[in-house]
């Protein structure tokens, strides 16, 4: 089933990967899936090992990742800022070539772009992105997953996003476009996405003739979706400007409402976690066409396939 070959490249934004690419790292996803399911886990990356930094909280991408690489017969380690001497001042630059010398793949969470691309750019094995500020492409290549086991596909699929345009809805904007998704992104003035971000979606989706959309109105919102999703309205690191953002996004709820105007099967995604009563209600994200914890599992899934992919 390899048809490309992504051995030893890093995994830190959507933007950096063809669309052939992208569907490599999804066929190999189901097939990892199926694998599971049969209790069958190939050991494709046996004796390798993965570091994980994490600078911010996680539940799904933490266990995720560590069960994922156990399954794939290596070994991942936790490496709290707490404890490594990143935290008290180590350059980034020594660590990844330190780092490098150790393990086979590292996983980090953190705050700027800056960051991962340095430890990419120094190290000498390959990064990947579990989220910063700016983008979580994991996260978006399963909900890219779950969009082709619930809808079948991606191309044309219209997809809605209402709320924060987060890191998750950064990722989403570039991935859509690229895997010829139509994106909408609905967000107030001060909360939309970046404008680098969204110049670059649209270029993208020039090529694959798709449509993005970045819009502060809600009037319809929802109409003609096949996907809606949202994001927290307060991501991390962001948390002194939580009432003010409480204030702006409090119009920007994916709510009852605004599914009821969508197409019949249209599914909602959140990365998760989630606030009910904020960016989600509850009768949405628990109803009958919330699929966030087949999102959640895939997470394992997809991650699995990045790493057996780039990982030498
Ligand atoms: N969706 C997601 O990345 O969850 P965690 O913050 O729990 O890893
Ligand atoms: N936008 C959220 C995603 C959490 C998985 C955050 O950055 O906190």
């Amino acid at each position: 089933m390899m048809s490309v070959n992504l051995k030893g490249r890093d995994f830190l934004t959507l933007q950096d990967f063809t669309k052939e690419e992208l569907l490599q790292i999804l066929d190999t996803a189901d097939y990892l899936k199926m694998q599971s399911k049969f209790n069958k886990n190939e050991k494709l990356l046996e004796g390798r090992t993965l570091g994980m930094i994490f600078e911010k909280s996680s539940t799904r991408t933490r266990v995720s990742f560590e069960v994922g690489m156990h399954e794939l017969g290596g070994y991942a380690l936790f490496l709290s800022p707490k404890d490594i001497q990143m935290g008290r001042g180590e350059t980034i630059s020594d660590t990844a070539k330190v780092l490098s010398r150790y393990v086979d793949a590292i996983m980090i969470r953190t705050f700027s772009q800056n960051i991962i691309e340095e430890l990419a750019r120094e190290g000498t094995v390959p990064v990947i992105n579990g989220l910063t500020d700016d983008f979580h492409p994991c996260q978006v290549m399963a909900d890219f997953q779950t969009i082709r086991e619930k809808l079948g596909r991606l191309e044309g699929i219209n997809f809605t996003y209402i709320g924060d345009a987060s890191n998750v809805a950064h990722s989403l904007l570039i991935g859509g476009a690229i895997m010829g998704m139509n994106v909408k992104m609905i967000s107030p003035k001060e909360f939309s996405p970046k404008e680098e971000v969204v110049n670059l979606a649209k270029e993208f989706a020039k090529k694959t003739g798709s449509k993005i959309e970045v819009t502060p109105d809600v009037t319809d919102a929802g109409k003609d979706a096949d996907v809606l999703c949202t994001d927290v309205w307060v991501s991390m690191g962001r948390e002194e400007e939580r009432e003010k953002r409480i204030e702006k996004l409090k119009d920007y709820q994916l709510n009852q409402t605004i599914l009821d105007r969508a197409n019949k099967d249209a599914i909602v995604l959140h990365c998760l976690p989630a606030h009910r009563g904020e960016e989600i209600t509850k009768e949405v994200i628990d109803g009958p066409q919330s699929v966030v914890f087949d999102e959640a599992e895939n997470r394992l899934h997809v991650q699995k396939a990045i790493m057996a992919l780039i990982i030498e």
